[in-house]
């Protein structure tokens, strides 16, 4: 159905086309200058950076990453070609979730620095054009809380309706609901004898979104950044505001998970409609501040259907919800790939996509992708895939140089709790949590004194594995990060393009083409996800790219200039190609 707002949509999404016919011209002269877009849509364009402060840059030499070292590593960050970091959370914390169990949600945890490091954090990132998404947890607040210690203290409270509580049944829990992290997602509070509900640690209380006096102690928490100038949020754990009020039991699926219970769906704990109404009145709230600051939301969607309603039927929710499945494929498969990029290039709202393939909840994609043969070649492959469809990408810290996971060895050296209960099938999230790898010297690669036991252990690999080494060497990963990144700020195709998947039946190799919007040269992007030799034809006369000829913008297997024939292009095992076309 043509509906009106299909027709205002096509006008909307043409908006940027169009301006950047009209920008782009005298820029594409001047060549490898980066393309200033159009102030309001930063966020289609930027590189998003995610820094866990943990463990990115010690300052204060306790063995824990803090403010003001990230601070220290703006201009590294500069370098590379990164226009916002998100950083997870800093608030006041017990730090049973390292941060997303949060206190205070308006003041910063001592061990991260004080408010006016965070101030000049934002200040010195400003300086460097570079942008803060704060990580905002709406779901759950601490144990510690001061709003869920005053909810716990009597039935009567003014604050009992903040979370929420139950009576149990037949001698438990109010229903069968279990938490993401194992076990009942109900708790016994001997107190008041009732049953307090958490999708996630006892420790970390849900609150009762159906409450307006929550909505709008968060709302004014939202308004307490965006006042500072912060550039916007990161959503956790979103989809998980609202249960079900009639508390129907979830279905069980088959077999037991890494903590010993029955699986089961979220069916009644999770994406519940009502979530909705949530994201329009924050994006109203955003929308109200200068600078154009943005949500982006943890969205670990089965189906593109489901993700893309998270742009919301009007696109008025969230800008940029993550995309999960293409992170999570877990696997090098052209089809596969093709399929789930082409889904959500296409997604029925029309909504601009996100994407990442590391983040400080599962195994780097070094070792999801890798082969343990071609990891360095796949790690590049990996990166064009990241960083070259029409979409923001996302970096984890540490995947520039190759970081690798370091799992804990013993379960007393896990810090994760979840690592604790489901060991050892779950070994937890320590082993992506690492510290950064700056330097070449022993024992803890600049992260922190080298006297100084860090909070978790920096991985003996860090002596090859660094910031120092990699940035003297043209030819190592961190280098070609950074080439690609320029490309991407550079190469008109790649920032305004359009998407479209070429050679769809092709088993082996996943190829696409970024075509500019105005007259100038398109960008193929050729991916050997195989581990056999592909030579490969592409005819681009459909897409009225009548040449035979390509240019070799950059490669994973050597050759980063020089010209091909379209016609006959060899890619080595796990070979990737970025290739300019007229
Ligand atoms: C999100 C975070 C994860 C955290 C959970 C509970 O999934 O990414 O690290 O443990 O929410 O807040
Ligand atoms: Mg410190």
């Amino acid at each position: 159905m043509p509906s009106i707002f299909a027709v205002i949509c096509l006008a909307l999404c043409t908006l940027p086309y169009a301006f950047a016919q009209q920008t782009i011209a005298p820029q594409m002269q001047a060549s490898a200058a980066t393309i200033n877009t159009s102030e309001d849509l930063w966020w289609k364009h930027a590189v998003i950076y995610e820094i866990y402060p943990r463990s990115f840059q010690d300052s204060d030499n306790d063995g824990i990453g803090d403010i003001n070292g990230i601070e220290s590593r703006l201009s590294y960050l500069k370098q590379l070609g990164i226009d916002a970091i998100w950083i997870t959370p800093m608030y006041p914390s017990p730090q049973v979730d390292f941060g997303y169990d949060i206190a205070d949600y308006e003041a910063i945890d001592p061990q991260y620095g004080t408010m006016s490091d965070f101030d000049a954090l934002l200040h010195a990132a400003k300086a460097q054009g570079i942008r803060v998404i704060m990580d905002l947890v709406l779901n759950h607040t601490s144990d510690q809380h001061p709003w869920f210690k005053q909810s716990r203290s009597s039935r009567t409270n003014p604050k009992r309706d903040w979370y929420i509580w139950r009576d149990g049944k037949n001698g438990g829990p109010p229903n069968n609901w279990q938490s993401w992290f194992g076990h009942s997602a109900w708790t016994l509070d001997p107190t008041t004898g009732q049953y307090y509900y958490h999708h996630f640690y006892v420790q970390q209380p849900d609150l009762n979104w159906r409450n307006p006096a929550v909505r709008k102690a968060m709302y004014d928490v939202m308004r307490f950044w965006l006042d500072k100038g912060v550039s916007g949020f990161r959503l956790d754990a979103v989809s998980r505001l609202f249960e079900d009020e009639n508390l129907h039991d979830d279905p069980y699926l088959p077999g037991y998970n890494a903590f010993g219970d029955r699986n089961i769906q979220h069916k009644y704990t999770d994406n519940l409609p009502e979530i909705h109404d949530v994201f329009r009145e924050i994006r109203k709230l955003v929308d109200e501040y200068p600078g154009h600051p943005i949500l982006l939301s943890e969205a670990d969607e089965p189906t593109v259907d489901e993700l893309s309603k998270m742009y919301g039927a009007n696109n008025d929710e969230v800008q940029l919800p993550m995309d999960f499945q293409i992170a999570d494929l877990n696997t090098l498969s052209a089809p596969r790939f093709r399929k789930l990029f082409d889904e959500v290039e296409n997604n029925p709202a029309h909504g601009w996509p996100e994407y990442f393939f590391s983040n400080h909840d599962q195994v780097r994609q070094w070792e999801r992708y890798g082969d343990g043969k071609h990891d360095e070649q796949i790690a590049r492959l990996m990166a064009m895939l990241e960083l070259f469809p029409r979409a923001t990408p996302q970096l984890y810290y540490g995947e520039e140089i190759g970081m690798r996971t370091t799992e804990p060895q013993r379960k007393e050296d896990v810090r994760d709790p979840i690592g604790i209960t489901g060991w050892p099938k779950e070994k937890g999230r320590d082993g992506e949590r690492t510290p950064m790898q700056w330097t070449t010297a022993a024992p803890n690669a600049g992260f922190t004194a080298p006297n100084v036991t860090p909070w978790l252990p920096v991985p003996p690999n860090a002596r090859t594995i660094n910031v120092e080494t990699e940035a003297a060497d043209p030819d190592s990963l961190l280098s070609f990060y950074k080439a690609l990144l320029k490309l991407r700020h550079t190469e008109p195709a790649l920032v305004f393009g359009d998407y479209t998947t070429i050679n769809p039946d092709e088993e082996n190799v996943f190829s696409f083409l970024r075509r500019p919007p105005a007259q100038g040269r398109s960008v193929l992007v050729a991916l050997n996800m195989s581990s056999k030799k592909q030579t490969m034809g592409f005819d681009l006369s459909h897409q009225n790219i009548k040449t035979k000829e390509a240019s070799i913008l950059e490669s994973n297997f050597g050759p980063s200039h020089g010209t091909l024939d379209l016609r006959r292009i060899v890619l080595p095992p796990y070979g990737a190609i970025v290739l300019a076309v007229q």
